[in-house]
């Protein structure tokens, strides 16, 4: 597909269905995350993949590391416990924070920011749906733990990937001089005045 055409047309699909992701697939995937940009080339960014039993296992996680889960409504409770079913494979995408003389702590989350964007637009242009996703889950004791991360680590959001399962949302025409303005050298000046 076209890169402009899959940039400007990209929607996220919250309905999404296996067949698993191939290994070809998921390495495209990993090639445009690794294209983000990246100050000082710090490699601030990781992705762990989940796919198969461990979304149920990370699932039980998200279910017992919430707060008095056992009071939750079973509906509640199985809502939590099914959350990564909801697609075939979650790739979590992590931001090791460090101090740098240059690089403030914000870029080295929008550079990962940067990837998982990468990730949606490179899944759509392989005919595939995803979505980014963040959630209380990204706090959780009990998933940073499973997952072994430092204290360091930030996870910046659970990016769901398969197969389109959901009828695709038209979203709503954008102008672009609603958001774009020239600065004239004095002034901002609307672009359509
Ligand atoms: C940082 C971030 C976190 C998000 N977290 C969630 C989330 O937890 N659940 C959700 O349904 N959508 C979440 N979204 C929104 C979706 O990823 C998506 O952008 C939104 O549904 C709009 O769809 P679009 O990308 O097709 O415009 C999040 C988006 C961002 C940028």
């Amino acid at each position: 597909m076209d890169a402009i055409k899959a940039i400007t047309e990209r929607v996220s699909v919250p309905q999404l269905t296996g067949p698993d992701i191939t290994m070809a697939q998921k390495e495209t995937l990993f090639q445009a995350a690794l294209r983000a940009p990246d100050h000082a080339w710090l490699r601030p960014s990781r992705y762990i993949t989940i796919s198969g039993d461990a979304r149920s296992t990370l699932g039980e996680i998200f279910l017992q590391s919430t707060p008095e889960w056992e009071s939750l409504s079973e509906e509640r409770q199985q809502k939590l416990r099914g959350m990564l079913q909801r697609a075939p494979l979650v790739i979590v995408a992590v931001t090791r924070v460090q101090d740098h003389p240059k690089v403030p702590r914000d870029e080295l989350l929008l550079s990962t920011g940067a990837g998982i964007q990468n990730m949606l637009t490179a899944a759509w242009a392989l005919g595939l749906g995803a979505i980014w996703r963040t959630g209380d889950m990204v706090h959780s004791e009990g998933v940073r733990q499973a997952l072994e991360l430092t204290t360091d680590d930030v996870i910046t959001g659970f990016v769901y990937i398969g197969h389109v399962n959901c009828t695709l949302k038209q979203p709503p025409v954008m102008l672009s001089t609603d958001f774009v303005s020239e600065w004239n050298g004095e002034t901002l000046v609307k672009t359509n005045d």
